[in-house]
């Protein structure tokens, strides 16, 4: 019979953490290990200075902080950082070969609004101050598709409470999914929380990409498969 106290922290690690994939792919090319060793400790944020207020983390000063959660090869976080010079990205990512696919994109580029949360976003969000940021982008996240791995979803009433405390009044939660039960897990979970609003003026609202849309790895991956996509915008609410 297994030990109850050890069912106990399972159960609080399960609450106290939102990521069940892999930490580690491939081994890490050689030039790829160095980024890992002597750049990454520079781009990862402090989560100290991050409770303070995120822009603080951010050199040149940025007009406004935006965060990408599970960026995965970080397609949209990369071009979002180019196309948006003003804006500070945080791109939390724990998988180690998209954390190192970042870096390489930050030097090849000259990238220097980018900071990264190499761990569970989770920690981030509790950490972050209430009304710090200013849209919050979750694109294509694990669908965990049966049943009994479901409860791994990212999305839940704790995320959303979460997502609720660090956006701004007015700011976006971009929900992107090609998994049809994922959408409506998210919708119904959205839809009955406080601190959001739906307000799709058509079907084009969730169907088509937003404008200037960035594709991922994931999204081409749904293509080739025939899979299309759901494209939901929540509000936080004002009040
Ligand atoms: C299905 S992939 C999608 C990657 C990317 N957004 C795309 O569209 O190509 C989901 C990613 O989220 C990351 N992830 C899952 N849970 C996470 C968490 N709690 N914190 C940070 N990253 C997480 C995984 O490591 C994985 O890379």
């Amino acid at each position: 019979m297994s030990d109850p106290r050890n069912e106990q922290s399972k159960a609080g690690a399960l609450e106290a953490s939102a990521f069940f994939g892999r930490r580690k792919g491939k081994q890490l090319r050689s030039h790829q290990s160095e980024l890992m060793e002597q750049m990454l400790p520079q781009v990862a944020i402090s989560l100290e200075t991050a409770s303070v207020d995120p822009i603080k983390l951010f050199e040149p000063v940025v007009q406004e902080v935006q965060i990408e959660i599970g960026f995965g090869g970080a397609e949209h976080l990369i071009a979002k950082a180019e196309a948006f010079p003003d804006i500070g990205f945080i791109g939390c990512e724990a998988f180690i070969n998209g954390i190192a696919k970042a870096l390489a994109q930050v030097e090849e580029r000259n990238i220097r609004n980018i900071r990264l949360h190499p761990a569970d976003a989770l920690e981030l969000l509790r950490a972050l101050p209430p009304n710090s940021v200013s849209k919050l982008f979750l694109l294509y996240p694990d669908p965990w598709p049966k049943p009994r791995q479901r409860k791994r979803r990212i999305v839940s009433e704790n995320f959303l409470d979460l997502v609720g405390k660090v956006l701004k009044p007015g700011a976006e939660f971009r929900f992107a999914t090609d998994i049809d039960d994922y959408a409506a897990w998210t919708l119904s979970r959205v839809l009955r929380h406080r601190d959001f609003t739906w307000t799709p003026g058509s079907s084009a609202d969730w169907t088509s990409p937003w404008q200037g849309w960035f594709s991922t790895r994931y999204e081409s991956k749904a293509r080739r498969e025939g899979r299309s996509s759901a494209y939901l915008t929540f509000l936080r609410r004002q009040d």
